[in-house]
């Protein structure tokens, strides 16, 4: 049960869909990563949430919640500690094909997580980085933007990428999402900003709310980062992670990160 195409299983070396699928022709799709803590997966209904809203802002047509929710929970209870892909695909458009689009469940070994993440502060052009459009927040498959920053990060000797908008505003990484302390207070770029709605993100800060830790979201370039003592990412994958370099500013993950962290960790704990 590694890999269930429209809920069927299948042998991972034999998944495949239709060379002419626009999900592979022209990343027309969606997709979610949740994580499966020994075999049960955490936040699942609010990733089918940001799915579902995804596929309402690109009339994507989506099997039943319900299913969905079994396919993956099926999935997960076989990886056990793993991270899940859920991929919904268009489907092709071509009179002679039928190509209907199709729904990819299967879970992945979970990478190593990095020390301490460097990161290089990068434009984001593609990003629409606060000017409002209909599609904002869709978790869509179109990710050759956000992959070709992380490359251009690495080659540059980082781990990772940090976009920043046409204006100058800290937006998130590629697959992550950015905070930093100022004075014990947690700071995360707002939501205007057009950044995806990350599930950690937003469970994040019902955990600062749990342990008494102020939360301020706004905007902000890169000189902030100059009154900042930690600085952390965070997603499905990474959870609560600190980031050790900004371009050529420095940090030291301190009690901010790791309080943080643990928290979050009690919390993914208690609901599983
Ligand atoms: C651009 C971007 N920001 C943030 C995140 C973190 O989202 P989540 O916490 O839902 O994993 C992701 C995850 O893929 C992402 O692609």
């Amino acid at each position: 049960m590694r890999v269930l195409i429209d809920g069927r299983p299948v042998a991972a070396e034999d998944a495949a869909i239709s060379v002419f699928d626009w999900g592979l022709q022209r990343g027309d799709g969606l997709f979610e990563v949740v994580r499966s803590y020994g075999g049960r997966i955490y936040a699942l209904d609010a990733h089918l949430d940001r799915l579902e809203e995804g596929a309402r802002k690109l009339a994507l047509p989506l099997p039943a919640r319900e299913d969905l929710a079994a396919w993956l929970t099926a999935v997960a209870a076989d990886g056990g500690d793993c991270r899940v892909r859920l991929v919904v695909t268009r489907g092709g458009a071509l009179p002679d094909i039928d190509a209907p689009g199709r729904c990819i469940v299967a879970w992945e070994h979970m990478s190593e997580p990095a020390d301490g993440l460097r990161v290089f502060p990068l434009e984001a052009p593609w990003h629409s980085g606060g000017v409002e459009w209909d599609l904002t927040g869709a978790k869509t498959i179109s990710y050759a933007p956000n992959m070709s920053a992380t490359r251009h990060a690495e080659a540059a000797g980082f781990d990772d990428a940090l976009l920043i908008s046409r204006d100058g505003w800290i937006l998130e990484g590629p697959t992550w999402t950015v905070g930093w302390f100022v004075d014990g207070v947690l700071e995360t770029p707002e939501m205007s900003l057009g950044i995806l709605a990350s599930v950690t993100r937003m469970e994040v800060l019902k955990t600062a709310a749990d342990i008494g830790l102020t939360v301020v979201e706004g905007r902000w370039d890169l000189s902030r980062l100059d009154s900042a003592a930690e600085v952390v990412a965070m997603s499905t994958l990474k959870e609560v992670s600190p980031v050790v370099a900004v371009g050529e500013r420095t940090f030291s993950p301190g009690e901010g990160t790791s309080q943080l962290a643990r928290a979050f960790s009690a919390r993914v704990a208690a609901s599983l």
